[in-house]
């Protein structure tokens, strides 16, 4: 690996550990020593590779973060908090770490309405954008959503600047757009850019960063929000992902794979979502007995992760294999509301069919709400729940509903 932080710990020289981790092994997993900078307060290695990044990704200020988009997230909320911002406009099917960092903040959050077809939200339309922020003072978007769609960005940018509203977009799924049209940095005052996710950085590794006024205001944020012990090899695989070129290879290949494998149509290369439904538990598993992971199986679409580093023979791999697989239709999970109170209970989710939500939930990944409190749940949602890999906001693997 390469990068100002990578070359930093390379350059170790006789090193005996009386500093934590406790492990005490030699190597690039170090604290906070007199040449290895400060996450926290950085004037060496780690300031100039925040800066490095800041320029590539089209910001003013850019903060490396060990803890995932949640903490970007979460910064980028408590921003728009102390820069005044009161009533939060999102859409409905936002990730629950913009729904629990808004409640952290005290935000009080403006629902952007969602169509739901072929079984995703959709990306909110600007008409609907303009509906929430007659109630709203800022915007929060995310932009691509796990399913590789945009919101129109364009559109929704001049709307915002004409209303004088900041826009914020969590771009956990868009780092690899950079110095592209497609980037949050071309829309948005502040964003996040998850690298861990599509570019070769290890897990956790996020930067958020912002422009303008807003610069001062996440770097006071930022701390709230980060670990004091940050892990360096982390640090130094966000600088490296940051840094790493671009794969147009990989990129038309995705493409013709998309095309070859009847993908759903989106404009994010780097997302390959194959619509399975009620059989993607089977092809799930035929898949991974052969090796072969998506990020994530929705009961609908399985859906694959490419990055710049994806090498075209796993590619191939992925197009061979499943090509051949049966399918059938995707269904929408599209659900009524109810009024729901009282006492509640934990019931399997074939059993809380017809019932009232009380405890939103959802599949893990892509980690958005399936069911809010008070929708009743439907067969399809039921589904769903019971063939999740991982799910949130279920009991034992069961729905809490209304018990009356
Ligand atoms: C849209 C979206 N935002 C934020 C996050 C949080 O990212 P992280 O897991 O890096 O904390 C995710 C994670 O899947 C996500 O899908």
């Amino acid at each position: 690996m390469k990068g100002r932080i990578a070359d930093m710990l390379a350059a170790q020289g006789k090193h005996i550990s009386f500093h934590t981790p406790g492990h005490k092994k030699k190597g690039a997993d170090i604290t906070e020593l007199s040449y290895s900078d400060n996450l926290a307060s950085p004037t060496g290695v780690i300031a100039a590779a925040q800066a490095d990044a800041a320029r590539i990704l089209g910001a003013d200020v850019s903060f490396f973060t060990t803890d995932g988009s949640t903490s970007g997230v979460y910064a980028m909320l408590r921003a728009l908090r102390s820069g005044g911002v009161g009533r939060l406009a999102v859409p409905v099917s936002s990730h629950v770490s913009v729904l629990r960092g808004a409640e952290l903040a005290g935000l009080e959050l403006v629902p952007v309405a969602q169509e739901f077809s072929c079984g995703i939200a959709r990306q909110p339309t600007l008409a609907a954008v303009r509906a929430a922020l007659e109630g709203a003072d800022a915007l929060l978007l995310t932009s691509p959503d796990y399913y590789g769609f945009f919101p129109e960005l364009a559109n929704i940018a001049a709307l915002m600047q004409a209303q004088g509203k900041p826009l914020v977009i969590d771009g956990a799924h868009g780092s690899h757009l950079h110095g592209t049209a497609l980037h949050a940095s071309g829309y948005a005052q502040m964003w996040v850019d998850g690298v861990h996710k599509s570019l070769p950085a290890m897990t956790q590794g996020a930067v958020v960063s912002a422009k303008g006024e807003w610069a001062a205001r996440l770097r006071e944020s930022i701390p709230y929000f980060r670990t004091t012990s940050p892990s360096y090899p982390i640090l130094a695989s966000i600088e490296y992902a940051v840094k790493y070129p671009r794969n147009e290879r990989i990129e038309r290949a995705a493409e013709e794979a998309k095309r070859a494998l009847g993908a759903l149509e989106n404009p994010d290369w780097s997302k390959i979502v194959l619509p399975f439904g009620e059989k993607s538990g089977d092809a799930r598993r035929y898949l991974e007995a052969r090796g072969v992971y998506p990020e994530f199986d929705d009961g609908n679409y399985l859906m694959f992760y490419l990055s710049p580093a994806t090498k075209l023979r796993d590619l191939k791999k992925l197009v061979r294999l499943a090509g051949r697989l049966p399918r059938a239709a995707v269904r929408d999970a599209r659900l009524e509301r109810a009024a729901g109170g009282g006492k509640t209970v934990a019931l399997a989710p074939r059993q809380a069919v017809g019932r009232v939500c009380a405890q939103t939930c959802g599949l893990f990944p892509p980690c958005v709400p399936l069911l809010f409190v008070g929708d009743v749940v439907s067969e399809e949602a039921a589904r769903r729940l019971a063939g999740a890999v991982s799910a949130f906001g279920l009991a034992e693997g069961k729905i809490i509903v209304y018990e009356a």
